[in-house]
């Protein structure tokens, strides 16, 4: 039967957010309202080819509707409820760079936090009068800390985040739970590793380095680069998501990922090869000749991976992409969007380098009540 809920996405102006409002308007029959606040990472470009405008938010698709909304407003999301009467949400809004959590942790506390506590308030009103609905959350391998060189996360695993972040991803997976604990909202838990794809910041790793070194700037590679992670193609994840929700057993958590461990050094120097291949410099040297250690980053966990085995085994889960032809499509992708990235790079994140610890800000009192 073809998957036609009314979902309620949140963050869909983001990068993962975008795909999986792609994803359901171009390979479901789902009706979506996207709801974002537009913050700096807020992209709404990212959904153009989905129908909407990104300078008037209206949408040329009868299936999907723009919201411009703050998560922390309960108001507006119990409005949204009542409105668009959805069937599942899948909550992605939050504050996702782990440097900036660095440099100022409390918009990280109010928006994944009090945001999600929001949420859930309004989900649970609205679940009361429409029992089907389902409270999917979007969460992050890094709530469980960091491994040794050998070993994987499962859905076992203790949770022990390290940075501003994931310990406040780690406290709104564990508000999710207790709704479900005390109140039987019916909840599902995704982890997932980190991902790369179309429509990505350029803050994060893979597209600063295919920006850099398309303007021929250094590549920052942080302390020895030996930091390993567990790299999944975004459309992965998100095919991961729909699955979840469609045939989860609520109440689960299910860990995402596809077994693509990198280096930081290995990542940057995959995209640097590619680009020789794919975009050669004029003067005949290697992009790789870019490549510039810098401070490390405080408290930089040494390793993520993911063991997706009850995804995989329970829900038949596959990623479609490996680390190669996910990162190869990434940069085709970058060098056919300069429309996307352009702008950005001028306007919002130049490229700078954030999370050293020296701007830091701490949470204002009304962020952590
Ligand atoms: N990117 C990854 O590698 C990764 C991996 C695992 C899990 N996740 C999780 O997936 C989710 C999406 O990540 P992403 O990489 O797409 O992030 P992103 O930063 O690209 O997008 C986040 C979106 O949320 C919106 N937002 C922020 N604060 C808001 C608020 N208060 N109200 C409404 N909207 C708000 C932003 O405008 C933005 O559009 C996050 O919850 C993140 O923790 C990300």
């Amino acid at each position: 039967m073809l998957y036609s809920k009314r979902c309620i996405v949140t963050g869909a102006a983001g990068f993962i957010g975008s795909a999986l409002t792609r994803l359901l308007l171009t390979e479901t029959g789902a009706t979506v309202l996207a709801v974002d606040k537009l913050t700096y990472a807020g992209v709404p470009e990212s959904l153009k080819e989905s129908g909407l405008d990104p300078a008037t938010l209206s949408s040329s698709n009868p299936r999907l509707e723009f919201l411009k909304a703050d998560i922390c407003d309960q108001s507006a999301m119990d409005k949204a409820f009542a409105d668009f009467r959805p069937d599942t949400i899948f909550h992605l809004a939050a504050e996702s760079h782990v440097d900036r959590s660095i440099d100022g942790p409390g918009e990280f506390v109010r928006t994944n936090v009090v945001g999600t506590a929001t949420l859930l308030q309004a989900a649970l009103k609205w679940w009361k009068a429409h029992p089907g609905f389902v409270f999917q959350h979007i969460s992050t391998d890094e709530v469980y800390g960091s491994l040794g060189a050998e070993g994987f996360f499962t859905e076992q695993t203790p949770y022990r985040p390290h940075s501003p972040y994931s310990a406040s991803k780690a406290s709104s997976d564990h508000l999710v739970r207790a709704w479900m604990d005390t109140y039987g909202l019916p909840v599902k838990i995704t982890n997932c590793s980190n991902n790369y794809g179309p429509y990505h910041f350029p803050e994060k790793l893979v597209p600063l380095t295919i920006l850099n070194c398309l303007e021929g700037k250094p590549l920052p590679v942080y302390g020895s680069g030996v930091n390993v992670r567990d790299w999944l193609y975004v459309e992965d994840h998100v095919r991961a998501l729909l699955l979840v929700n469609e045939r989860g057993k609520p109440g689960e958590t299910y860990n995402v990922g596809g077994h693509n461990e990198r280096t930081n050094l290995e990542v940057v120097e995959t995209v640097c090869a590619i680009l020789d291949e794919l975009r050669p410099r004029a003067d005949g040297s290697r992009y790789s000749s870019l490549i510039t250690f810098v401070a490390d980053r405080p408290g930089h966990d040494l390793r993520y991976a993911i063991n997706p085995d009850k995804l995989m085994g329970d829900l038949g889960w596959r990623a479609r992409e490996n680390f190669d032809s996910g990162m190869r499509k990434t940069v085709q992708w970058y060098l056919d969007n300069e429309w996307w990235w352009r702008s950005i790079r001028e306007k919002k994140y130049a490229g700078e380098r954030l999370g050293a610890g020296r701007s830091i800000s701490a949470p204002a009192a009304s962020h952590v009540v």
